[in-house]
């Protein structure tokens, strides 16, 4: 049993690639070595990537086949064991069940004016007429988002968290961070002062607001929220969520980084793109929303925050036409397979009529990976990036600082426009102002 060819580069080396500047070195190995290869990173082992979504269908229909393997190493040490994402089999998906009334169709349209809400009080802070960067105000939003939706909170209670989330968010995006990350491995990161001077007060925060919830008299007037429903779910032999599933949970959903980075990406390509810009602009005014849904996708498709999703084999299985071991690490890869000319042509072109022309396919579109694993919060996401982006576009004119396109520049937790979504705000008319 043999794995797939793949660079022969020292492992060092390959991880040097992987975490510098992983995309263009995925988009070389295809290159090379076609649909399925296999690479040999330092700390992480061989993962076998796939991009032929015939193979990605085969590990996302596997079932129990396939348990969890970490694609980025900082995952796990902060959204700690006992996170959803990283169970296995059988519990994940009882904590699944668990987890998805909190993200049903009527939760996300409950939260859908709360989400407007939050983007008008953040698009009114914005300076007019100078540059400013949108990734972080795009953090601030969708930050504000899961806190009232999953703390549900009175705005004075919020202060703490969010002020300790926004300083974990910093170290955590901090390229020093990332770079003792590559060089020792995850668990120097876990051990290391700075982390636990960052995470320790969220974690603190987090299980005050748990053990309230816990004391609370569940007959009480207040509006359900997801600390709550966590708190007083059962598993079906009636026991309730430890407090380390409790911790694990909670900042699992405050830890979402996707959603602010295909916001700031989502105005970097619309902006790039005049002609895009203003039929997105015109229909959102008109209150259509299928070319905002097909601008998100096409976004999502481009710029997946996720690029690779990672299982490992717990049996033996033929995948890409091979017998691969238990063990094996397979990782279908979401940026090779948006990136298939096969699939969708010119592939480099920002071009959301491709989602109007032809729906997104279940094996080909997987910004949110697929099968059992696939993102629970995929809804409540679209919803929000659709209430922000329409929300932005009937608030202010945004203008490129520089025309020429953003890079895409690899953060800890994402991949975000290199020079942070520089833009120019200006006021509309007032004709063209409406209420979003
Ligand atoms: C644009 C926004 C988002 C993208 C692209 C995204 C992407 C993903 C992907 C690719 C996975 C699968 C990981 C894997 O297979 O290993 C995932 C899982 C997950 N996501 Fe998201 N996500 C987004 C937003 C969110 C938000 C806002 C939340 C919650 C507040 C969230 C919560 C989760 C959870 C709990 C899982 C684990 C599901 C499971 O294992 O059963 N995601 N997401």
């Amino acid at each position: 049993m043999s794995l797939p060819p793949g660079p022969p580069l020292p492992r060092p080396l390959q991880a040097l690639a992987w975490t510098q500047r992983p995309l263009p070195y995925l988009e070389r190995c295809r290159a090379r070595y076609g649909d399925a290869f296999t690479l040999r990173i330092m700390h992480w082992g061989d993962w076998v990537i796939l991009s032929d979504p015939a193979d990605v269908k085969a590990v996302f229909t596997a079932g129990d086949a396939v348990g969890v393997a970490v694609a980025n190493p900082l995952l796990s040490p902060v959204l700690g064991p006992r996170s959803v994402m990283l169970l296995e089999e059988p519990e994940h998906l009882e904590r699944r069940k668990l987890m998805l009334p909190a993200f049903h169709g009527g939760a996300v349209q409950a939260d859908a004016e709360m989400m407007a809400e939050v983007a008008r009080r953040e698009v009114g802070r914005w300076p007019l007429g100078e540059p400013f960067e949108l990734w972080p105000r795009m953090q601030e939003i969708t930050q504000e988002v899961v806190l009232r939706a999953v703390f549900g909170l009175a705005e004075s209670r919020l202060d703490g968290l969010r002020e300790r989330l926004r300083r974990l968010t910093a170290w955590l995006n901090s390229p020093g961070n990332l770079a003792l990350l590559a060089a020792f491995g995850p668990g120097a990161m876990t051990r290391s002062r700075g982390y636990r001077k960052a995470m320790g007060p969220v974690e603190e925060e987090v299980l005050a607001e748990a053990r309230r919830r816990r004391a609370a008299d569940p007959d009480d007037d207040a509006p359900p929220d997801v600390v709550s429903m966590l708190v007083h779910a059962r598993y079906e032999d009636g026991s309730p969520l430890s407090e380390r599933d409790l911790r694990d949970e909670l900042v699992t959903l405050l830890s979402d980084g996707p959603t602010s980075s295909t916001l700031a990406w989502a105005f970097e390509r619309l902006l790039r793109n005049p002609e895009v810009l203003e039929r997105t602009r015109a229909e959102v005014l008109a209150g259509d929303d299928a070319y905002l849904d097909a601008v998100i996708k096409e976004t999502l498709r481009l710029r997946p925050p996720v690029p690779v999703v990672v299982r490992r084999l717990l049996r033996p299985r033929t995948v890409a036409g091979r017998e691969l071991p238990a063990g094996t690490t397979v990782a279908p890869c979401i940026h090779l397979v948006h990136r298939d000319p096969a699939t969708y042509p010119e592939p480099r072109r920002f071009r959301p009529e491709r989602f109007l022309e032809r729906p997104p396919g279940t094996y080909t579109w997987i910004p949110f990976g697929g099968g059992v694993r696939r993102c629970l919060a995929a809804p409540y996401a679209e919803m929000e990036m659709k209430r922000v982006i329409r929300t932005v576009l009937s608030s202010v004119r945004l203008e490129p600082f520089e025309r020429r396109a953003e890079a895409v520049r690899k953060s800890a937790i994402s991949f975000a426009p290199s020079r942070r979504g520089l833009v120019v705000a200006e006021p509309i008319a007032p004709a063209e102002v409406t209420v979003a």
